[in-house]
C-alpha cells in the first residue's frame, strides 16, 4: 500500500490545513481533499447532520485508499470525531481551536477565540478551556458570515473586509493580547485580522501543530512512500471556480479538481 491521506472540511477552509501538511510532510504522498461545499456551512448544523456528512465523506476518502483522515474542520472535530473513530478502523487527526498555545503566549491572560457556533458550544472546547486556559479570561465570538463570504472565493471583497473589521472590533474592545482563529476558513483572511487587531495582539492557529501530528502518525504506518506527490481536490458543489481561486491563493499545486456527488 502506498501513502494516501484523506482530508475534508465543510468547504474550502481545510485547504489552509492541506497546504501546511504538504509543507511539513517529507514523504511523497497522494492527497485526496473533499470540500463539502454543497453542505456548507457546518457551523450551525445538528450533530446528526454533521455525522451523516462526515461519515459519507469518510467512506469516499477510504474508497480512494486513504489510511489516515484529517478532519480539517474544527466544527466536525469537536462534534463528531469520536464517533468517526469508533466507526472506522483507520487513523483520524482532528483540529480544534489552539487554546493551549494561546494561553501560554498571553501575558495579559485575556484571550479571544473566534469560531463557529457548534465549535464554541461543544463539550470538547469547554473542556479544553478548563484544562489549558483556566488562568485566562476568555472572550468568544461566533464568526457570523465569515464562512459564507470566504466560500465565494472573493477574498478582497468589501463585505469580507467589513465583516472581519467588525469581529475584530469586539475583541479589541476586550483588550485581549492573543486571538485564536478557531475555524479553518478564517486562515484565508489572517492578514485582514492582523490589519485590524490592536498592536501587540498575536494571532494563533493550530495549522503547524496539526501538520506535525500528521507527519508523526504517517511514520507509524507501514505503507510506502510514492515516487511523486499528487493532490486531488473534490467538491460536492458545482462551483469549482471559487475553489480553484482559493487553491491558487494557497499556492497548492493540484493535479485535478473535480465535482463529486457524495
Ligand atoms: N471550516 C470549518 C471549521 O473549521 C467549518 C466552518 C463551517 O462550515 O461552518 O470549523
Amino acid at each position: 500500500m502506498a501513502k494516501t491521506i484523506g482530508i475534508f472540511d465543510s468547504g474550502v477552509g481545510g485547504l489552509t490545513i492541506l497546504s501546511s501538511i504538504v509543507n511539513e510532510v517529507s514523504d511523497s504522498v497522494e492527497y485526496h481533499y473533499v470540500a463539502d461545499s454543497l453542505y456548507a456551512p457546518y457551523g450551525a448544523k445538528s450533530i446528526e447532520a454533521l455525522l451523516e456528512r462526515s461519515r459519507r465523506v469518510t467512506e469516499f476518502l477510504i474508497s480512494k485508499g486513504s489510511e489516515l483522515i484529517v478532519v480539517a474542520c474544527n466544527t466536525a472535530t469537536t462534534q463528531v470525531i469520536s464517533s468517526l473513530r469508533a466507526e472506522f478502523d483507520i487513523s483520524f487527526v482532528g483540529i480544534e481551536p489552539a487554546v493551549k498555545p494561546a494561553a501560554q503566549l498571553s501575558e495579559s491572560k485575556r484571550i479571544g477565540v473566534i469560531a463557529t457556533a457548534n465549535t464554541l458550544k461543544s463539550g470538547l472546547f469547554k473542556q479544553t478551556l478548563e484544562t489549558y486556559a483556566s488562568d485566562c479570561e476568555t472572550f468568544t465570538r461566533i464568526g457570523e458570515g465569515l464562512v459564507e463570504a470566504i466560500e465565494t472565493g472573493e477574498l478582497s471583497s468589501v463585505e469580507l473586509n467589513d465583516l472581519v473589521r467588525d469581529h475584530v472590533r469586539y475583541f479589541n474592545s476586550k483588550e485581549i493580547d492573543v486571538l485564536v482563529l478557531g475555524c479553518t476558513h478564517y486562515s484565508f483572511v489572517s492578514q485582514l485580522f492582523e490589519k485590524y487587531l490592536g498592536h501587540g495582539t498575536s494571532l494563533v492557529t493550530p495549522n503547524e501543530a496539526v501538520a506535525r501530528r500528521v507527519q508523526s502518525v504517517l511514520e507509524t504506518l507501514d505503507s510506502e512512500a510514492r515516487s511523486v506527490r499528487s493532490i486531488y481536490v473534490y467538491s460536492t458543489s458545482g462551483n469549482l471556480w471559487s475553489l480553484k481561486k482559493l487553491i491558487a491563493a494557497e499556492n497548492l499545486q493540484v493535479d485535478q479538481v473535480l465535482q463529486v456527488q457524495i
